[in-house]
C-alpha cells in the first residue's frame, strides 16, 4: 500500500477539470492505498481573495469532494491551516530550496505577471505545497499535468534535504496522471480554471451543462460537417474519455475522424454521459449537512495531525534543534 497525498485549493466550485484530472483518481485510489486529501487554503491565500468568504469557499469545496465520492471511513480529509506542521514544515524546507527553481515555475511566472505587487508567499507556494506531500511521506500524488513542474521541484527538495540531513528520510513523490490530465476551458484555449470563467463546474443542472457544452470549442479543422477531425486535438473528446465508456468513446472517435457525426452529436452523447454521472453528486451535495462536513473535516485533521506530529519531531532533532519546548 502507497501512501497517497493530494491537495486542493478552496476556490468553492469543483469544476470537470478537477474532478477529471485529480478528483475522480482520489476516489479510485481511497480504494487501494493510504490516501490523504487536503484543501489548501493556506496556498489559497498567496492570490487576492477575500477573507469574508474564505471559510464557505473552504466548506463548499469539503462538501464537493465528499459529494463527489470520498468516503471518510476510507481516506483522511482535512484543511491544510487545521494542521500547524504545514507550516513549521515549509519554513524548514525553505533553506535547502534554491531561489532559481522558485523564479522558473510557470505557474509563478504566469501568476505574478498578473499582479502589480509579487507577494513572496507566491513564489513560496511550491515549498509550501513540498511541505504537505513530504510531511505524510506520501509517494503518490495524482495530479493533473499543470501539477508536475512542482513535482519536479518537490523531488529537488526532498533530495537536497536528504543530502544534508539524513540520507532516505523524505521518499521521492511520483506523479499519478489521469487519461484526461490537462482539460482545456469551453473556449479550447487555455486550461479550464475557475479564475478564467470558462468551467463546467460538478454542480451544473442537466440545462446548465447542455447550455454551455453546446457552443463548446471542438477540433479546428471541423470548420463545417463534413471535415473530418481528429479526436486527440478536440477538448470534448478530452471530456469524453472522463466521462463516457471506452466503447462510446471508439464510436465517438470513428465518427469524428470520418465525419460521421457532427460536432454536435458528439456533444449530445456526452452531455448524456456527464448528466448521468453529475446528476448523483450534485444530490448529494444537496443534502450534504454543514454539521456533518465539520465533524469529517474536525476528524480528518486530527488524524493527519498525528501523522504529522512524527515527521516534524524527527525533522526537528535531525535538523538539530533543541529538544524540550515544542508546543503541545
Ligand atoms: P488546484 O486547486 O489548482 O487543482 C486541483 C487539482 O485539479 C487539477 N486540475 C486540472 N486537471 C486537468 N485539467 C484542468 N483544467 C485542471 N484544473 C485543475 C490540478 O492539477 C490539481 O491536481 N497546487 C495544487 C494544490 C496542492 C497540491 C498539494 C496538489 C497544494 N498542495 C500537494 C498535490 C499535492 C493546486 O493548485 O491545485
Amino acid at each position: 500500500m502507497a501512501r497517497v497525498f493530494s491537495g486542493i485549493q478552496p476556490s468553492g466550485e469543483l469544476h470537470i477539470g478537477n474532478y477529471l484530472g485529480a478528483v475522480q483518481n482520489w476516489v479510485q485510489l481511497q480504494h487501494q492505498h493510504d490516501c490523504l486529501f487536503c484543501i489548501v487554503d493556506l496556498h489559497a491565500v498567496t492570490q487576492a481573495y477575500e477573507p469574508a468568504t474564505l471559510a464557505q469557499r473552504t466548506t463548499d469545496m469539503a462538501i464537493g469532494l465528499l459529494a463527489a465520492g470520498l468516503d471518510p471511513e476510507r481516506c483522511i480529509v482535512f484543511v491544510q491551516s487545521h494542521v500547524p506542521e504545514h507550516s513549521e514544515l515549509n519554513w524548514l524546507l525553505t533553506i535547502v530550496t534554491p531561489l532559481g527553481e522558485l523564479e522558473r515555475q510557470t505557474q509563478f511566472k504566469d501568476k505574478a505577471q498578473r499582479q502589480a505587487s509579487v507577494p513572496a508567499g507566491l513564489l513560496n507556494y511550491p515549498v509550501l505545497q513540498a511541505a504537505d506531500v513530504l510531511l505524510y511521506k506520501a509517494t503518490l500524488v495524482p495530479v493533473g499535468e499543470d501539477q508536475l513542474q512542482h513535482l519536479e521541484l518537490m523531488r529537488e527538495i526532498a533530495r537536497r534535504w536528504n543530502g544534508r540531513f539524513g540520507e532516505g528520510f523524505f521518499p521521492q513523490p511520483q506523479a499519478h496522471l489521469s487519461t484526461a490530465k490537462r482539460v482545456l476551458g469551453l473556449d479550447g484555449q487555455v486550461k479550464m480554471s475557475k479564475s478564467l470563467g470558462n468551467t463546467i463546474s460538478l454542480f451544473d443542472t442537466p440545462d446548465t451543462i447542455w447550455e454551455k457544452l453546446r457552443p463548446a470549442a471542438t477540433d479546428p479543422a471541423r470548420k463545417t460537417r463534413k471535415d473530418p477531425g481528429t479526436p486527440q486535438l478536440c477538448n470534448v473528446f478530452t471530456i469524453h474519455q472522463g466521462f463516457s465508456p471506452p466503447e462510446t468513446q471508439a464510436h465517438v472517435a470513428r465518427q469524428c475522424r470520418t465525419a460521421g457525426w457532427g460536432c454536435l452529436d458528439c456533444k449530445r452523447v456526452l452531455a448524456d454521459n456527464m448528466i448521468a454521472t453529475l446528476t448523483p453528486i450534485r444530490e448529494r451535495a444537496q443534502q450534504l449537512q454543514a454539521r456533518r462536513v465539520t465533524d469529517v473535516l474536525r476528524a480528518g485533521a486530527a488524524k493527519a495531525r498525528a501523522l504529522a506530529r512524527q515527521t516534524i519531531a524527527e525533522v526537528r532533532q535531525r535538523m538539530g534543534f533543541l529538544a524540550g519546548a515544542e508546543a503541545s
